[in-house]
């Protein structure tokens, strides 16, 4: 327990920043010591909270900004977060553009903050009227009273790492860095970080954390961006063009960190470290990894939890999803149980009893998002599938339908295959039907949905 406790913060704003560093104890760091900031600590739950402060706060000082205005932005998640939480407080509407591939829960938390969110399509590139920035500079010229925040160019962003962030790790290092690892979206934490490190420390090795895809490492290497644009997992890291506030230049070295690297080293640092981490995380601190571990004198390096992982505990620490996408590998068994998510033998499919009620089941659908069930016999004996379209069928128009035994309500003579089925057979199966049930003389194996097979062939 740390000794000292600061007295009450009067608002939420105040908590902003002042972030506690943690040493990594248990990963392989090689000759090196490795310091995480917890940015993850800051109240919107990530780094961002600190620039969206300080470009809110410019904007008033310099009159942008004005009593009852409209913030606007184009973000990818936690820049929307911090704003709209500096807007929540300081009483101004808060409008967010955001690309579609963005975590759910993220858009959930941000409308609970009452922000405005519009969702566009992230599978176009910078000139594309959908192109989320694009979008929001037309808004912007449409919107009375508005003033578009923009990130990418907005000065005030470096500035608050300039300012904030890098003098905060230079005091909990005692003045010893050797390196810094970040990532960028903006480019506001990168460029800040080295403004400051060029200034007190000029050895300081300012390092990028790139995913693969991303077009910034190659220009760190090469001095020109990757021509070819790729797509990948994390979020809130990566650009298919050089933002105007990264200063590139300053950047001495970059790493490229492909998806499952970085989805592997957060699973580790929460077994290892107890930090639950987001996604990009793992691609910085995988990068800061690599340097330690590259070294052959020892080294004090630093980078960040830059945000929380519990904005995505349905993704990155759900192993169903991890292997939908492929990267969590299973050993291949060469039959239909490669396609089988959830697998019986594992416990992990959800089913019914026969003499459960109607309500029972569709209690369950809801809850697990599914959309039908298999019914198992109180000795684990398949006697049929209910879905939403045999509740449906059921209950419609008839009182009191909800108590009645699943039994009543169930398909009794669902498609079902067994195990040595084909997977083209599956396939012809669910061009008409929603599921196929796997069974044999071995008892009961899972489901395979129409989901599930597209998993396996676009994996495939
Ligand atoms: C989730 C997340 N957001 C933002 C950043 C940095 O973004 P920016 O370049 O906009 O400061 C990082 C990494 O440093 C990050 O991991």
């Amino acid at each position: 327990m740390s000794e000292t406790l600061a007295s009450p913060a009067q608002n939420v704003l105040e908590m902003i920043g002042n972030t506690p560093m943690l040493k990594v104890n248990n990963m392989d760091t090689g000759p090196c010591e490795l310091f995480l900031k917890l940015e993850n600590q800051n109240p919107g739950g990530s780094i961002k909270d600190r620039m969206a402060l300080e470009m809110v706060e410019a904007a008033e000082r310099d009159g942008k900004l004005k009593p009852g205005g409209t913030i606007l932005e184009a973000t990818a998640g936690n820049t929307g977060l911090g704003l709209a939480l500096v807007a929540s407080q300081k009483g101004y509407k808060c409008i967010l553009v955001i690309p579609d591939k963005m975590s759910e829960d993220k858009i959930f938390h941000l409308r609970a903050l009452g922000a405005e969110c519009i969702i566009t399509r992230s599978d176009v590139s910078k000139g594309h009227p959908d192109y989320y920035a694009d979008m929001v500079a037309r808004m912007a010229k449409e919107i009375p009273n508005s003033f578009h925040v923009d990130q990418f160019s907005n000065p005030a962003n470096p500035y608050a790492h300039e300012t904030t962030t890098a003098p905060e790790i230079w005091e909990q290092m005692g003045g010893k860095v050797d390196a810094v690892v970040a990532g960028v979206g903006s480019g506001g934490t990168i460029t800040g970080l080295a403004r400051f490190f060029n200034k007190v420390s000029p050895g300081t090795e300012i390092i990028l954390a790139d995913p693969e895809g991303s077009v910034l490492a190659e220009a760190v290497k090469t001095g020109t961006p990757a021509t070819e644009v790729g797509s990948w997992v994390v979020e809130g890291i990566g650009e298919d063009y050089i933002p105007d506030n990264y200063e590139i230049k300053t950047t001495t070295k970059a790493y490229t960190i492909d998806d499952s690297e970085a989805l592997a080293v957060v699973r580790e640092l929460l077994i290892k470290e107890g930090i639950i981490a987001g996604s990009s995380s793992g691609t910085l601190i995988g990068a800061a990894l690599r340097y330690c571990r590259e070294q052959t004198t020892p080294k004090r390096v630093v980078t960040f939890v830059a945000d929380t992982g519990n904005k995505y505990l349905s993704k990155i620490f759900n192993d169903y999803w991890l292997r939908d996408q492929g990267f969590i590998e299973r050993k291949s068994t060469g039959d239909l149980m490669d396609i089988i998510s959830r697998r019986h033998s594992e416990h992990a499919v959800v089913t019914c009893l026969p003499t459960d009620t109607i309500e029972i089941a569709f209690g369950r659908l809801k809850l697990y998002g599914i959309s039908q069930l298999p019914v198992l016999s109180d000795k684990g004996d398949l006697a049929g599938l209910i879905g939403e379209r045999h509740i449906i069928k059921a209950t419609a128009g008839i009182k009191g339908s909800f108590s009645l035994p699943v039994a009543d309500a169930m398909d009794s003579t669902p498609p079902t295959v067994p195990l040595s089925t084909s997977p083209g057979e599956v396939v012809e199966i669910l061009k008409e039907g929603t599921a196929v049930l796997v069974n044999d003389a071995d008892g009961f194996h899972g489901l395979i949905t129409r989901v599930d097979m597209i998993n396996y062939i676009s994996r495939s």
